[in-house]
């Protein structure tokens, strides 16, 4: 539809020097070229932080978790000394994924093809039936390391090997959060989203400072005080947050969506940590191609005894409503972007100050990763 556009021209579309009260949303093409798809693949996604899993499901020797960045397979796995590392899921022989569950424990990271085996180091130890090969360093054939460290409950890595550190990227956030205990909060629930939307899509919906939500989300929207509602950029995050106020009007979303405050959290470019008393879920948003994205939920409570199961069951069903509320207007707004009708939106300057970040912050990293693409031809 946008094939006559070179991506240059695309990048260029969108100003992102326009102060709010004249910005206009990144336009159309954005969101459902697979060009832009692919260059926020290369400049996004492979060069910031991004998280892998939680630091409990590796905080014992032998632990490892598994994930995808940039649709690279990761493994992050403590060792015996009790170092946190990450590698490519990649065996050096043929290249199959070495270590093939979600997470677990293993002595030994064991390839299910051929049966090499590496080291919780990443070492290559064994190759069976691989004598008399000639020019073949063991030591030279390890799995290839990634960047990987750990902030509040959360395991992050970085593929780009010049990256500074995890605590540079997430900058004030890390101060902000401090305060709300994020860690001491215990893991309860996961629910996965598949949804036909691009990834900023989704994105754009969470960071629309509350405007949807008395339209959208009756329910939330009782406990909500909704015209409180703050919204602070900084950073490379965008905090949203509201006073609450108690609610018989919804009776599931009354009881577990308590406390003085809601706080909701994005992270650039795709985690948002979002909290109430008690209570934390994140959402990491992952691109699929440039029509779906998968956006994982993952519910935390202060306490997940047997005696509070019900509730914080109810808790996730509460979440999981929200949810379909969300998906479904997405999943719209994505066939919208399609429309010769639509060439791109603007924002509320009440309301919509995060998207305005996103889009900004964006737009530098594409158009540096751009920038950068040239310069290696
Ligand atoms: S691909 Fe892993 S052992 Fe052959
Ligand atoms: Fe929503």
């Amino acid at each position: 539809m946008f094939a006559h556009l070179s991506l240059e021209d695309i990048l260029a579309s969108y100003d992102d020097r326009a102060p709010l009260s004249n910005a206009f949303t990144i336009p159309a093409p954005w969101y459902v070229d697979s060009r832009i798809a692919d260059l926020e693949s290369a400049s996004v996604f492979s060069t910031t932080w991004q998280m892998i899993g939680r630091a409990d499901q590796v905080s014992t020797p032998g632990q490892f978790v598994t994930g995808n960045v940039a649709g690279e397979p990761i493994v992050a796995v403590r060792g015996s000394d009790g170092q946190l590392r990450a590698f490519y899921n990649v065996c050096r022989h043929h290249a199959a994924k070495v270590v093939t569950e979600p997470c677990g424990s293993a002595s030994l990271l064991h390839c299910p093809y051929h049966g090499w085996n590496y080291g919780l180091d990443g070492s290559l130890k064994g190759m069976p039936e691989f004598e008399g090969v000639k020019n073949f360093e063991r030591g030279d054939n390890g799995l290839v390391p990634v960047k990987v460290e750990t902030w509040e409950a959360f395991v992050f890595v970085n593929l780009d090997p010049r990256a500074g550190s995890l605590n540079a990227f997430l900058g004030h956030l890390v101060q902000r959060c401090a305060p709300l205990g994020l860690a001491k909060l215990h893991y309860f629930d996961r629910r996965v989203y598949d949804i036909a939307c691009n990834w900023k899509v989704f994105v754009d919906n969470y960071l629309d400072g509350g405007y949807h939500v008395p339209h959208l989300h009756k329910g939330l929207s009782s406990v909500l005080d909704y015209k409180q509602y703050t919204i602070e950029n900084e950073d490379r995050y965008c905090l949203q947050s509201s006073p609450m106020v108690a609610s018989e009007e919804d009776a599931a979303t009354g009881a577990t969506r308590k406390g003085d405050r809601a706080w909701y959290f994005w992270q650039y470019p795709n985690l948002m940590i979002n909290c109430y008393e008690g209570y934390m879920d994140t959402n990491l948003v992952i691109p699929v191609d440039v029509d779906h994205c998968r956006v994982i939920f993952d519910f935390y409570f202060a306490d997940v005894s047997e005696s509070r199961k019900e509730h914080n069951a109810q808790s996730v069903a509460v979440g999981d409503r929200v949810q379909a509320e969300d998906l479904g207007i997405c999943e719209d707004v994505q066939r919208g972007l399609k429309s010769r009708a639509y060439g791109a939106g603007r924002l509320s300057v009440r309301r919509e100050a995060g998207e305005h970040l996103f889009h900004r912050l964006l737009a530098a990293d594409l158009k540096s990763g751009l920038g950068r693409a040239a310069a290696a031809d």
